[in-house]
């Protein structure tokens, strides 16, 4: 089976919201032949309502929210919110919520299931900090932190997610996983999901990289036959960079 290819651009706290429109506008016009790849953006959510209504083909989505229906919780917005602003998609886990928020495992299976029960599509953010990598034991790691969070979820709710794998060390850090390092953690997510729903479950979720990829490296890293696209951070605040990312399978 062919899994979806996606390129999914999180521009973070970055922008103004004329940047953003003129972002927007220049990846419209120059995607509209790529139907080959989805292209997602997350901006900003106090720029969604302006950005949906120009996204055209894109898939448009926030990079938080807070899983609670309503009330006492200031600062924060509701998945409801979110949607009914034009929101078809939500990241969850991103290591900048785990560790600059202390996002917990519990907080972000609620987050899971907000959105699930809400049917909107989740990128589920996965990775180990440089210590993990270090000592060698990554796998055992992003092992469990799909196990606490993700692999509840049942066979038909897993198939609505994408998983982007994100090693902390390659975050911003201008430093990318080589090919084999991601393609090895990609196969190995793959083989998870085998062993708690199925190899066919396995085959049809697109499995991103993220850390670091950019207009340089995306050809070699989507060459992997287990990499199906890029969550990608600083190459995807200039329409040029993030185009020639999406251009790169
Ligand atoms: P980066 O960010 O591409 O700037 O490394 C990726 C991410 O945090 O999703």
């Amino acid at each position: 089976m062919t899994r979806k290819k996606i390129v999914a651009g999180n521009w973070k706290m970055n922008l103004q919201l004329n940047d953003a429109i003129q972002l927007i506008d220049e990846i419209v016009d120059n995607s509209k032949d790529l139907s080959a790849v989805e292209l997602m953006v997350f901006p900003p959510a106090l720029f969604l309502l302006e950005i949906a209504k120009i996204k055209n083909q894109l898939t448009v989505g926030t990079q938080n929210f807070y899983p609670k229906e309503s009330g006492a919780f200031t600062g924060e917005i509701s998945i409801t919110q979110i949607k009914k602003c034009g929101a078809s998609h939500v990241l969850i886990g991103h290591s900048e919520r785990r560790e600059i928020f202390h996002e917990s495992e519990e907080l972000i299976k609620q987050k899971v299931d907000a959105a699930i029960s809400h049917e909107i599509g989740i990128v589920f953010c996965c990775g180990e900090p440089l210590h993990i990598r270090e000592n060698e034991t990554q796998s055992s790691y992003v092992k469990q932190q799909l196990i606490d969070s993700l692999f509840h979820l049942s066979d038909a709710e897993i198939q609505t997610c994408v998983i982007a794998y994100e090693p902390i060390w390659a975050i911003g850090t201008g430093r990318t996983a080589s090919v084999d390092e991601a393609e090895e953690m990609h196969c190995a997510i793959r083989s998870w999901i085998t062993e708690f729903y199925s190899s066919e479950i396995a085959n049809s979720i697109s499995i991103l990289y993220g850390g670091s990829c950019n207009a340089s490296n995306a050809k070699e890293l989507f060459s992997c036959q287990n990499v199906d696209g890029g969550l990608i951070g600083g190459a995807s605040l200039q329409a040029e960079s993030f185009i020639t990312i999406a251009r790169s399978f």
